[in-house]
């Protein structure tokens, strides 16, 4: 049943694909430039926009509000769930709340579901499971149809979800009036290139590079991921892969932030896993990279293909297909989710059966 694999998470990230597939069509139309997500809300009716979730959902949630507030111009705010269901949160008919959750079990979701649902706010599932408890509370579902997620740690969910997220930020964004047609084109094709470009990024010679550089860090105690805008998230979601299958410690910041604090942390045994893809900051990203470097911190770079410029302030490199910006935290994750499977592979670790992880988490 894992199709030749050796773990269900293996065969989800090749999966990823056809999920995005899935995840895409029949929604986005080439010949006007529209997207259409059959959802019955009225994209002019709410004056901010909550997004609410846990884990993997979450920073999946964190790339939206950033696709969100750049192409729609509306004002979101993100929590985890377990703290917006305490946080006597700010709601109105005006809101819209956004629950993302692959199982559409998670307990601190659907609470969360509740409690914006009684102040009044109107919301949208972005979901995976079919029928789950949380598609029969919302308004409305954004079904991310990802097809069944086995694997405790989630892959293709969060890049599906990713993708649907990408599509709401661009149903808005036209819808409003904020997003000129030219530019709503453009992210539509890029968006449709994702499955080819995923399945780009899973090639035998990129696999054996992420397997040597996996093997060549597996001992490390320790792991820091950065990133900046957009692909901040990716290295959020980087790190928990590699804790959640490895049980290596890796900690996450955007890159701007690592001179306020963790840059106390970096010696010559911290490798640090740097976002570098093309991006307006990169020169930003790069000059932290140096950071890094200057205190002999072991630097793991994500750079688009073809960047041998960037390349020579990395001990290693990751090269990723050239995507758009706004649609490269897709891509990129799926570098994050190769390096966590295979260091865990390396250290022996059982990546369908992490230790006290379940896979859909139903209790408080
Ligand atoms: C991470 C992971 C968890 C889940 C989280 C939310 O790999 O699997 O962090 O993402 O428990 O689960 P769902 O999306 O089912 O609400």
């Amino acid at each position: 049943e894992k199709g030749g694999y050796d773990s269900y998470m293996m065969k989800e990230i090749y999966e990823q694909p056809n999920a995005l597939t899935n995840t895409l069509i029949g929604r986005l139309h080439d010949d006007t430039g529209e997207v259409n997500l059959d959802i019955n809300l009225d994209p002019k009716s709410f004056k901010r926009i909550s997004i609410i979730a846990c884990g993997t959902a979450f920073y999946a949630g964190m790339v939206g509000e950033y696709l969100i507030e750049q192409l729609a111009r509306i004002p979101v705010d993100i929590d985890v769930a377990s703290e917006y269901r305490y946080r006597d949160p700010l709601v109105s008919e005006n809101t819209l709340a956004i629950v993302m959750s692959q199982s559409g079990e998670t307990i601190d979701t659907l609470e969360a579901l509740r409690e914006a649902k009684k102040f009044g706010a109107k919301t949208l599932g972005i979901i995976n499971a079919k029928g789950s408890s949380m598609t029969r509370e919302v308004d409305d579902t954004l079904y991310i149809h990802a097809g069944p997620e086995i694997g405790v740690a989630s892959t293709k969910a969060y890049t599906s979800m990713v993708s649907a997220m990408l599509m709401l930020a661009l149903w808005l964004g036209r819808a409003r009036g904020t997003l000129a047609e030219a530019e709503g084109r453009e992210l539509l094709h890029a968006a449709r290139e994702l499955p080819r470009l995923v399945e780009e990024s899973l090639t035998p010679e990129r696999i054996e590079n992420v397997k040597r550089i996996a093997a060549k860090y597996a001992d490390a105690k320790d792991f820091l991921f950065l990133g900046r805008g957009v692909n901040s998230p990716t290295a959020y979601e980087g790190a928990l892969k590699l804790k959640e299958i490895s049980y290596i410690h890796a900690e996450a910041y955007a890159a701007g932030e690592m001179k306020h604090g963790p840059i106390a942390l970096i010696d010559e045994n911290m490798p640090v896993v740097v976002v570098a893809t093309e991006s307006k900051l990169l020169e930003k990203t790069i000059s932290n990279v140096q950071e890094v470097r200057a205190r002999k911190g072991k630097v793991i770079a994500i750079l688009t293909d073809g960047d041998t410029e960037n390349a020579r302030h990395a001990d290693d490199v990751i090269y990723v297909p050239r995507t758009h910006e706004m649609v490269s935290p897709v891509v990129n994750a799926v570098a994050m989710q190769l390096l966590a499977i295979f260091i865990a592979d390396k250290l022996g670790k059982d990546v369908d059966k992490p230790r006290n992880l379940a896979k859909a988490v139903t209790v408080e």
